[in-house]
């Protein structure tokens, strides 16, 4: 069951609303002992895959709603700007509604899986000569002036889509966690959890709220340092975004919380990248490890408080999606003639 059906008492559909699902959503909330034990203290850590999703990504759960509203609303085409993951997804639920889609990625900047999925499902692909921001003001004026629906996070059902992420949470759970740490890039993912989660408890679902935490990376941190960023710069390509469009919502989420929205380097991002995957198991996409990188560096600051707590990091992208960063972060294999005595010899034994 995906999530309109699951949530549908909290989305805005009716019984005329066409539902274009991939079942995604209902992804693993996945207890993190390693990182656990780093931390110290009486500290739960759980890790919401959200890669696990249908394409991949955390976007699937706003793309389902975005896309059946926009066929609702008898938009025969939908466009996206995309650092990769919203336009794997727009194409994906583009295909299964028989829409045409189109995608605005900026050129050579996109992981690979995701450039691949985008073609694969048939999406129109124009690789600009701009960074992401130049990508979606492009596609923002084009939708407003063009028969063709934006399915950035702009668009308020992709929010009201990704807020169902917070409800599953609080529904493996029992109640709310007291941390909740996220990567920020164009910060709708951020503000679509505060919703849900704000949601949640005024439906007298969970009694308390969590403190969001959001992380930027070092060199797209233009939230942290209070000025748009000209030329963002990271390895994390996800999150390479120098203007937000959610920016203010992504403060509020911070500041109603009791948050935080901090930053955290590339070799951070890289260091939780390497630790999620050899450690716990958990292959993920770089910007994905930034929600990680960012709790182990607050934890080394002291910041969370003592006794019981539990703290949930949102995973927002598969490490399939990126296989160029998972090759150059580690040593390649090694060749070795077909015969048992050197492979044996090469194991150890
Ligand atoms: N993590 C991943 C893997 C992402 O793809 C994104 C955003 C984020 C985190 C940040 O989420 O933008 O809601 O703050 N990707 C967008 C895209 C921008 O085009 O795929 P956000």
């Amino acid at each position: 069951m995906g999530i309109i059906k699951k949530y549908r008492e909290y989305l805005p559909v009716t019984k005329k609303t066409p539902i274009i699902s991939l079942n995604e959503g209902n992804t693993p909330l996945i207890r993190a002992e390693y990182i656990e034990k780093l931390i110290g203290g009486n500290v739960e850590v759980y890790l919401k895959h959200e890669g696990l999703n249908p394409t991949a990504s955390f976007k699937d759960r706003g793309m389902t709603l975005a896309v059946s509203k926009a066929v609702e609303n008898a938009s025969n085409a939908v466009m996206c700007a995309s650092t990769g993951n919203t336009s794997a997804s727009a194409s994906a639920y583009a295909a299964r509604a028989k829409i045409k889609c189109v995608v605005l990625i900026p050129k050579d900047a996109i992981a690979l899986g995701k450039l691949a999925q985008a073609l694969i499902h048939g999406a129109q692909v124009i690789a600009v000569k701009g960074n992401f921001d130049e990508c979606l003001n492009l596609a923002r004026v084009i939708t407003d002036k063009y028969p063709i629906t934006l399915v950035n996070s702009l668009n308020p059902h992709r929010i009201e889509g990704q807020k169902t992420g917070a409800f599953e949470i609080c529904d493996s759970l029992g109640s709310a966690p007291d941390y909740h740490a996220i990567p920020v890039g164009n910060a709708g993912n951020i503000t679509a959890y505060w919703k849900g989660y704000k949601e949640y408890k005024e439906k007298g679902k969970i009694d308390t709220l969590p403190k969001m935490i959001g992380f930027q990376a070092e060199g797209a941190s233009p939230i942290v340092k209070g000025h748009i960023v000209k030329n963002p710069k990271t390895v994390a390509t996800a999150i390479k975004i120098g203007n937000p469009a959610s920016w203010k919502k992504a403060e509020a989420a911070r500041d109603e919380s009791g948050g935080l929205i901090g930053v955290v380097t590339d070799r951070e991002i890289l260091a939780a990248y390497k630790l999620l995957a050899s450690k716990e198991g958990v292959f993920v996409e770089p910007a994905s490890a930034a929600s990680v990188a960012g709790v182990l560096k607050q934890a080394k600051k002291g910041y969370f408080k003592r006794g019981k707590l539990r703290i949930v990091c949102v995973l927002t992208g598969h490490g399939l999606k990126d296989p160029n960063r998972a090759i150059a972060s580690v040593k390649k294999p090694k060749v070795v003639v077909g015969k048992l005595q050197a492979i044996v010899r090469e194991i150890g034994f």
